[in-house]
C-alpha cells in the first residue's frame, strides 16, 4: 500500500497510469546482481516483460544481458545500453528482416527453435559474409506446473527442438559453416512457484541433454536455463522481491558444469512485476440486479492478464484507506470500461465502501502489463509515472479549461 503523502500526490495525476516504485525496482535489480556474482550465474533480462526505457537503462548499467523475442526488442535493448554481444534472441518465428538486423548488429546468440531456422540463418550469414553465434533451444518436455498459457517446455508446445530431432540437429550444426554453435537454451514456463522441485528437475534433464551433445562432439559453452521465477500476486507487500536466493541456489546445486562452462538465466516477470501498480479511478458505482459494480477507468486494454489468463491482481481502494471514519466493506464486481464482458478486474471483491472518484491500485502489474496494452476501443495508452519524477506526470486539470 502506498503511503499517505504519495497517495495525495498521485491523486492529482490523470488516470489511468502505471506507477513505478523506482526504489523497489532498483533494490530488486541490485539484489539479483549480488546473487549473480555469488553463484556465478549470468543474467539476461527478458525484455518482453517490460520495455520501459528507464528500467532497461538501469538493468543494462548493472552489466546484465538482454533476452529478446523480436527484432524490435533487439534494437530497443541495444538502444537502452545493452551491448550487442550481450543480447540473445529467441522466438519460434524470426522473419528474414529480423534475422538480418540481428546479424548485422552482431548479437551474442540466436536461440534457434527449429532446424529450418538454423538452415536459414546459416544461409543468410553466408550471403553477408558473416558468422552467426547460435544456441539451440531445446524442448525438454518438463511440466512447469503453471498456467497452460505460460507453459512452454512440453512436447505439445510450439517452442524449441524436441529429442526426436537431436541427431539431425547435431548433423546440421556440424556442417553449417557460417554458424558458431555456442550452447543450449531452455525455458519451460512462467510464474513458476514450485521453485525447488521444478528447477531441480529442469537441471537434471539439462545435465543429461548437455552430456548427450558433448558426447556427440559439440562443445556446449553456455547453458541457458531461461526465466520463469514466479512472484507473489496475493501478497505484494509481504513479498515485494521474489525468492531469487532459492532459484539461484537450486540451480547452482543441481546443474553440472565443467570448467569454463557458463550458466545463464533469463528472468523477466520476477525483476519487474512488483515495482509497478496500475492506478485507476472509480468512474461510476452501479447496483445491478444481484451485485454492485465498480466501473473503473482502466480496462483490459491497459492490462489484459485477467481477461486473457484469468490472472489475479490484488486491488486496493487508496482513497478509502485515507478516510478517517471506519468504512463498511462491500462486495463489488470491479470492471473496466471496455465493451467486452471479459473486461473484469475481479468478481465479488470485498472493498471499503467506494465512491465515484476513488483512486484504485491494481497491484503487481510491472510484468506483461504495459507491453501487452492495446488501443482497443481507441482508448489512450496509460503512461508511465515514476516515483522519483512525480512532478513530470500529466495532471487531471491539464485536460480541462
Ligand atoms: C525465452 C524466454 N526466456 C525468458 C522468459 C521470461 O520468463 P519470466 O518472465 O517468467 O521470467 C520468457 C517468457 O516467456 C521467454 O520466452
Amino acid at each position: 500500500m502506498l503511503d499517505t503523502s504519495t497517495i495525495e500526490q498521485i491523486d492529482q495525476i490523470a488516470t489511468p497510469f502505471y506507477y513505478y516504485d523506482m526504489d523497489l525496482f532498483r533494490r530488486t535489480v541490485d539484489h539479483v546482481a549480488e546473487l549473480a556474482q555469488k553463484y556465478d550465474i549470468k543474467v539476461h533480462y527478458a525484455v518482453k516483460a517490460n520495455v520501459e526505457r528507464r528500467l532497461l537503462e538501469y538493468i543494462s548499467s548493472k552489466g546484465f544481458g538482454a533476452d529478446c523475442v523480436s527484432g524490435n526488442e533487439v534494437l530497443h535493448a541495444h538502444s537502452c545500453g545493452f551491448p550487442a554481444d550481450k543480447i540473445v534472441y529467441a522466438g519460434v518465428g524470426k522473419s528474414d528482416k529480423e534475422i538480418y538486423n540481428a546479424l548485422k548488429l552482431g548479437i551474442e546468440a540466436f536461440n534457434c527453435e527449429s532446424l529450418q531456422e538454423i538452415f536459414v540463418i546459416n544461409e543468410m550469414a553466408h550471403h553477408y559474409g558473416l558468422k552467426a553465434n547460435v544456441s539451440v533451444r531445446i524442448n525438454p518436455d518438463i511440466d512447469a506446473h503453471t498456467h497452460k498459457y505460460v507453459t512452454t517446455g512440453l512436447y505439445e508446445n510450439k517452442f524449441g527442438i524436441s529429442q526426436h530431432e537431436f541427431d539431425k540437429l547435431i548433423e546440421i550444426l556440424k556442417k553449417s559453416e557460417h554458424i558458431n554453435f555456442i550452447g543450449l537454451h531452455f525455458h519451460i514456463g512462467s510464474q513458476i512457484t514450485r521453485v525447488n522441485e521444478v528447477y531441480a528437475l529442469e537441471c537434471k534433464r539439462v545435465n543429461d541433454i548437455v552430456r548427450y551433445f558433448e558426447d556427440e562432439g559439440l562443445k556446449v559453452e553456455n547453458i541457458n536455463l531461461g526465466g520463469g521465477l514466479g512472484v507473489d500476486y496475493d501478497d505484494p507487500d509481504g513479498n515485494p522481491i521474489a525468492d531469487f536466493e532459492t532459484w539461484f541456489g537450486t540451480i547452482a546445486q543441481n546443474i553440472v558444469r565443467h570448467d569454463g562452462q557458463k550458466v545463464h538465466v533469463e528472468p523477466g516477470r520476477s525483476l519487474v512485476a512488483q515495482c509497478a501498480t496500475l492506478i485507476s479511478r472509480v468512474l461510476f458505482v452501479k447496483s445491478g440486479e444481484t451485485k454492485n459494480f465498480l466501473i473503473m477507468d482502466a480496462g483490459m486494454n491497459d492490462l489484459i492478464r485477467p481477461a486473457l489468463y484469468g490472472a489475479y491482481h490484488m486491488i486496493e481502494n487508496l482513497s478509502a484507506s485515507q478516510r478517517t471514519f471506519f468504512p463498511t466493506h462491500q462486495a463489488y464486481d470491479i470492471v473496466g470500461p471496455v465493451c467486452e464482458s471479459s473486461d473484469v478486474w475481479g468478481a465479488g471483491r470485498l472493498l471499503p465502501l467506494s465512491v465515484r472518484g476513488d483512486l484504485m491500485a491494481i497491484r503487481s502489474t510491472g510484468a506483461y502489463g504495459q507491453v501487452m496494452a492495446s488501443r482497443y476501443n481507441m482508448k489512450d495508452l496509460a503512461p508511465s509515472v515514476f516515483s522519483d519524477a512525480l512532478d513530470e506526470a500529466p495532471k487531471m486539470t491539464d485536460y480541462f479549461e
